[in-house]
């Protein structure tokens, strides 16, 4: 029997019953729900809308059901209730009788369901919290021991100019610190009790609001009862900030996949976090990035879906909000699984040093130095841009490196080389003399280094 039924004179169809239940996957919530409900039962008692033993009877049996639920003795499996809400309700009214049935007095699921995702969201977000900061730690630690690794940097997948993989790698961690401030801010706006807006238009019971905000550790409470109900903003804003950490893990792990081939050879994973072929011996497949790469795709496919089940519905609460649930979970779920796996994988990878160096040394990654000099010399930028550039491709005809030319040679580009060129185009001292702030040099990396560290300590 439906606690519904009053209205109704025909048992619902078995197929929209199934069609209808979100207990499958919103039974996760239940410990928030259980939370919500001890809040909500304390407040009433306190405010005499209900007897105060009554609410110790409902928080006694709310207890009992959630140990229950802990130790396996209680299940979902087998129950016909409509949802999480529904579940526990028929439960606590099954052990405690008539007080359960006053549980539910000024509340609505509407608003019961918008608090409950609530918590939820909050426990998750700080959990995909906590992860992030994980692997920021791990791209420091590579940094710290990669200070002088010289490696060339591209753009257009094309070797640009000479970086160190310290630099290069907490570029990442640049980007993940971004999405701390994103989750913190989406914190900010999740924060608020809409426990009291009732089915959308509040209630006539004396609720106290704002005591049931403090027991459940958030900023405040909504302001508008209808807006309280329907609100899933946070939730696409959650959403939303767990589709750039999977962007940011995707181009991540994008790298890796380039690194590991023979072409790159500038790292090889451990064999605890790479996979072999079926069929060729030789084969050492870099899985986990690559499923990173491609688990994106859902995450960014869950983002979508939650905006286009939005952006037509009216005031107030409408069924088609409770699609909300399997598409913020398998965010949640996918993007926790990446960066716990990603950062093992990162914190047990060997970097080949001495493949990055030979990777510079070819490509005229110096080129813009080689220019450089000559300005320091006296000549305009643009002409001795085009003087590298024929030097470029003198050596390239003759299969020469800069290094290789003498001094001589290259008099015959310019009059202005003196043998002073060679440690200016030296690799070491190329990414060192890019010390302006937030550039490759060492000091400048050691300059952001600290600033990174003082983010972990203070976002702990
Ligand atoms: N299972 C519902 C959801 O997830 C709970 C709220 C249902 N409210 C209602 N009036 N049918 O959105």
């Amino acid at each position: 029997m439906k606690l519904w039924a009053g209205r109704f004179q025909k048992d619902t169809d078995k197929r929209v019953n199934d069609f209808n239940s979100s207990l499958s996957f919103d039974c996760r919530m239940y410990k928030q729900d259980i939370r919500g409900s001890i809040a909500h039962a304390d407040m009433l008692g306190r405010q005499g809308i209900i007897e105060a033993s009554d609410t110790a009877k409902i928080i006694r049996g709310l207890k009992e059901i959630l140990s229950d639920l802990e130790n396996g003795r209680l299940t979902f499996e087998n129950s016909d209730a409509e949802d999480i809400h529904m579940f526990i309700e028929e439960e606590l009214t099954l052990r405690i009788g008539d007080a359960g049935k006053r549980l539910h007095t000024g509340r609505s699921r509407n608003d019961q369901v918008a608090l409950d995702i609530r918590l939820y969201l909050r426990d998750e977000l700080n959990e995909v919290r906590q992860l992030v900061i994980r692997l920021i730690e791990v791209i420091v630690n590579i940094a710290e021991n990669n200070m002088n690794t010289v490696m060339p940097g591209y753009t257009h997948l094309q070797r640009a100019q000479p970086v160190t993989l310290a630099h290069y790698i907490l570029a990442y961690a640049q980007m993940l610190i971004r999405d701390i401030g994103r989750l913190d801010d989406c914190l900010k706006r999740m924060n608020y009790s809409p426990l009291g807006s009732g089915a959308l238009a509040g209630t006539t019971y004396p609720l106290d609001r704002e005591y049931v905000a403090k027991t459940l550790e958030f900023s405040g409470v909504t302001q508008n009862s209808m807006d309280g109900v329907s609100d899933r903003d946070f939730v696409i804003e959650f959403a939303s900030a767990l589709s750039l950490i999977m962007t940011h893990l995707s181009r991540f792990s994008e790298e890796i996949i380039l690194w590991c081939s023979s072409e790159f050879g500038f790292c090889e994973l451990d064999d605890a976090y790479s996979t072999g072929s079926s069929i060729m011996p030789q084969k050492k497949n870099p899985d986990i990035a690559e499923l990173v790469r491609g688990k994106t795709g859902r995450v960014n496919g869950n983002l979508v879906a939650l905006l286009t089940v939005m952006k037509g519905l009216p005031l107030a609460y409408n069924k088609d909000m409770q699609e909300d649930k399997e598409a913020i979970f398998d965010s949640i779920d996918n993007t926790k699984l990446c960066l716990e796996l990603f950062a093992d994988m990162l914190r047990t990878c060997r970097f080949k040093n001495e493949n990055m160096r030979k990777a510079s040394l070819k490509g005229f990654i110096n080129a813009t130095d080689c220019a450089d000099y000559l300005v320091r010399k006296g000549m305009p930028f643009r002409d001795a841009y085009k003087i590298t550039g024929r030097l470029v491709a003198y050596c390239l005809e003759n299969d020469k490196s800069f290094e290789e030319m003498s001094v001589d040679e290259l008099k015959g580009f310019s009059d202005l080389f003196e043998n002073d060129i060679f440690p200016s185009i030296d690799l070491i001292n190329c990414v060192n003399g890019r010390a302006v702030c937030g550039g490759p040099s060492v000091e400048a990396v050691k300059k952001q280094l600290d600033e990174i560290k003082i983010f972990l300590c203070q976002a702990k």
